[in-house]
C-alpha cells in the first residue's frame, strides 16, 4: 500500500547514494596495441605455476559447491604462519573481509576512523553500513598515531590502518602500531590491513599477526592479489580473535570463496620459490625506479610496497594529468590518485623490467618536453 510520503520506487538506505563508487585501475590505452598495466599493483611475475595447475585441476568438478569453510586453504595458511586455522577466515578478496568486518561492527551513526590518504574502500564500507567516516590527517603522507587517536570518540567502533598504505607506499613501524593499539579503548576494533606485507623489508615493520593473535580487539587482513598474483580469483584472509571470526562467519555467504580460489591459494602459499622470485624482482626494481625517476627531476615518496607514488609539478604541460596522458600514448597505464586527495601524483606499480625501463624513458622525455 502506498501513502503520500512513500517514494514511488524502491529507495536505498540513507547515505548509499552519497557513496563515490570505487574506480578500479584502467587496463587499456586507446589506440595502443601493447599495453603495460601498472595501475592495480598486480605482480609482473604472475602466479605460482603450482597455483595455475591447481586451478586447472579444480575445473574438473565445477558442478560441486566449494567447501564453505575453506578448510584446505585455512590449514595451508595456518601451516605457513603457525596459526590455528580456527583463527582464520577467508574471503573473496580482502575487500570482502573489510566489508564484512565493517558491517558486523559499524551501524548507523557509528564512526570509523582512517587516515587522510588511506585505502578508499574503508570510507565506502563505513558509508555503506550507515556509519560516519572520520578522517585523520597524516604527517609526510604517513599515518600518524596521535592524529588517529585524536579522532577517536565514544562513537568510534573501528580504526582502519593500511600498513603499508596504498597509494602512498608508506608504513608505520610496529612500535607505532602497538602504541596506537595500547591507547585505543578496548571496545574499538583495530583493523590492520596488511595487503602489501610480504614486500616490506624494513626491520622495524611487522604485519600485525602477533597482535591479531593476542589482543581481543585487533584483526589483520591479507591478500592473494598482490605478491601471489591471484587477483583474478579474488582471495583474501583475515586473522583475529575467535569472537570476531565467529561474528563474521555468521554473516558471510555460506560459500563465499570459490573452489578454484581455495585450491590456488593453498598451492600458492606453499610455493616459497615463486614468492622469493617475486620479492627479488621487487627488491631490485623498487629502489632502481625510485632513483631513476628522481634523476629525471620528479619526487618519489619512499615506498615499501610494490608501487611508487610519483609527484608532478603544477606547471602547465608538466602536471600529473599531462604525464598520465603522455604515458598512456606509450601504452603505460598509471593510476591517477585524485580521489585520494593526491591530484598532483600518479601511482605506478613495479612492472616487468621492460615496462619499468619504458616508464623511465618516457618520463625522461616528458620532463625534457
Ligand atoms: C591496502 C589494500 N587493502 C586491500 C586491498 C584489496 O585487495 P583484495 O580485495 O584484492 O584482496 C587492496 C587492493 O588494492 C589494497 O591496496
Amino acid at each position: 500500500m502506498t501513502t503520500l510520503t512513500s517514494p514511488a520506487v524502491p529507495t536505498p538506505r540513507a547515505g548509499i547514494l552519497d557513496i563515490a563508487a570505487y574506480v578500479p585501475g584502467r587496463d587499456h590505452a586507446e589506440g595502443v596495441e601493447r599495453v603495460f598495466k601498472l595501475s592495480s599493483n598486480e605482480t609482473p611475475l604472475g602466479p605460482s605455476p603450482k597455483a595455475i595447475e591447481a586451478v586447472k585441476a579444480s575445473a574438473a568438478s565445477l558442478e560441486i559447491y566449494p567447501d564453505g569453510g575453506a578448510s584446505l586453504l585455512r590449514e595451508a595458511i595456518g601451516k605457513r604462519y603457525g596459526i590455528d586455522p580456527a583463527r582464520i577466515i577467508c574471503g573473496t578478496g580482502s575487500d570482502e573481509l573489510l566489508a564484512l568486518i565493517t558491517n558486523a561492527y559499524i551501524g548507523p551513526g557509528d564512526e570509523g576512523v582512517f587516515s587522510r590518504h588511506g585505502f578508499l574502500v574503508y570510507k565506502i564500507n563505513i558509508q555503506g553500513a550507515g556509519g560516519v567516516p572520520v578522517v585523520a590527517d597524516e604527517t609526510d603522507l604517513t599515518a600518524d598515531v596521535d592524529k588517529l587517536l585524536a579522532k577517536v570518540t565514544p562513537k568510534t567502533k573501528i580504526v582502519y590502518l593500511a600498513n603499508p598504505n596504498n597509494p602512498t607506499g608508506t608504513y608505520l613501524p610496529f612500535d607505532e602500531v602497538k602504541r596506537l593499539h595500547a591507547a585505543l579503548p578496548s571496545n574499538v576494533l583495530l583493523v590492520l590491513d596488511a595487503a602489501y606485507a610480504e614486500y616490506v623489508r624494513a626491520n622495524d615493520y611487522a604485519s600485525g599477526l602477533e597482535l591479531a593473535l593476542t589482543a581481543p580487539n585487533v584483526v589483520m587482513t591479507r591478500t592473494f592479489s598482490k605478491v601471489y598474483g591471484l587477483a583474478a580469483l579474488r582471495l583474501g584472509w583475515m586473522v583475529g580473535p575467535a569472537a570476531v571470526i565467529d561474528a563474521l562467519n555468521r554473516i558471510r555467504g555460506p560459500f563465499n570463496v570459490n573452489a578454484p580460489a581455495i585450491a590456488a591459494g593453498a598451492a600458492a602459499i606453499a610455493d616459497d620459490v615463486h614468492l622469493a622470485a617475486a620479492l627479488a624482482h621487487n627488491d631490485e626494481w623498487l629502489p632502481k625506479l625510485t632513483r631513476e625517476i628522481e634523476a629525471v627531476g620528479l619526487k618519489v615518496t619512499p615506498s615499501v610496497g610494490n608501487f611508487i607514488l610519483i609527484h608532478f609539478p603544477e606547471t602547465a604541460g608538466r602536471t600529473a594529468q599531462d604525464a598520465d596522458a603522455f604515458l598512456l600514448k606509450r601504452g603505460l597505464v598509471m593510476r591517477a590518485v585524485k580521489a585520494y586527495e593526491l591530484p598532483h601524483c600518479l601511482r605506478m606499480t613495479i612492472g616487468s623490467a621492460e615496462a619499468n625501463e619504458r616508464v623511465i624513458e618516457a618520463l625522461r622525455d616528458f620532463m625534457r618536453g
